[in-house]
């Protein structure tokens, strides 16, 4: 019979040892599931195929350990595990397409942008206000895209270059910053109370500030037919500069600067 030397055997032993109180400690290592941690969120509900029955805030309680950190995340998890009729938009998820605009907490923002509050307290959500509703929380924006579409929001010039691009300088490009990047989820011009008051006549600060976006671009040469658009009581000078608008856009831009611009621009015209 073969006989294992005795250093081998110890050997042995010693890497047995090992290998149990190893995989003891692997085995403690795995970590333990984070206790529940429930959040009620109330969410607005209108269904457009029971008009007779008033809209209502419904209540949803969900384990936030179980949950991604953004309201978005909540909203989805709803709809995918307690109730799929529970209706918004959303696409992108990253605060590109400007559809997950809600009123949170009393706030407008994009619902994919805006961290849940971990606190006790309930989250309240809400269309954006003071439109027309499509169903829960998706709000009619057509009136919007029209009042966007009324500003040719595109390169007018009747002398277009032989060959090649339109070219424009670095500091002429520079003017357009903190306007291009706007993303037309409509949050500024929704918490505006000029806006919910003038809606049929008055622009709107998204608006405006692409109607300037479009007076400022130096590769444009329609900018005095823009501005003779704007040259009447409604369409601009219902901004009274309260700002809500700057305040509240999820994007940081600053829609109230670009519309005393243009107020500027037509008072020198
Ligand atoms: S300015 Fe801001 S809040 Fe207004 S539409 Fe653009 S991205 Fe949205
Ligand atoms: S600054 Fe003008 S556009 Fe902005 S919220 Fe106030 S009134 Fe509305
Ligand atoms: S899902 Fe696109 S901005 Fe929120």
């Amino acid at each position: 019979m073969q006989t294992i030397p005795r250093s081998s055997s110890s050997l042995l032993r010693a890497r047995c040892v090992r290998t149990f109180f190893s995989s003891a400690a692997r085995s403690q290592a795995v970590p333990a599931e984070k206790p529940p941690h429930p959040k009620e969120f109330k969410i607005y509900r209108w269904n457009p195929d029971e008009p007779a029955t008033a809209p209502k805030l419904q209540s949803y309680t969900i384990d936030l350990n179980q949950c991604g950190p953004m309201v978005l995340d909540a909203l989805i998890k709803i709809k995918n595990e307690v109730d799929p009729t529970l209706t918004f938009r959303r696409s992108c998820r990253e605060g590109i397409c400007g559809s997950c605009a809600m009123n949170i907490n009393g706030q407008n923002t994009l619902a994919c942008l805006c961290r849940i509050d971990r606190a006790p307290k309930d989250t309240k959500i809400y269309p954006l206000p003071h439109m027309y509703i499509v169903k829960d929380l998706v709000p009619d924006l057509t009136y919007f895209y029209k009042q966007y579409k009324s500003i040719e929001p595109f390169l007018q010039n009747d002398n277009p270059p032989e060959k090649g691009e339109y070219i424009q300088s670095q500091e002429d490009r520079k003017k357009l910053d903190g306007m291009y990047e706007c993303i037309l989820c409509a949050c500024c011009s929704t918490s505006c109370p000029s806006y919910w008051w003038n809606q049929d006549e008055y622009l709107g600060p998204a608006t405006l500030m692409q109607a300037y976006r479009w007076i400022a671009d130096s590769r444009d040469t329609y900018s005095a037919h823009r501005k003779e658009q704007l040259q009447n009581s409604m369409s601009v000078y219902r901004c009274h500069t309260i700002f809500n608008c700057s305040r509240t856009c999820p994007k940081g831009l600053n829609p109230a600067q670009a519309i005393a611009k243009i107020k500027m621009e037509l008072a020198a015209d």
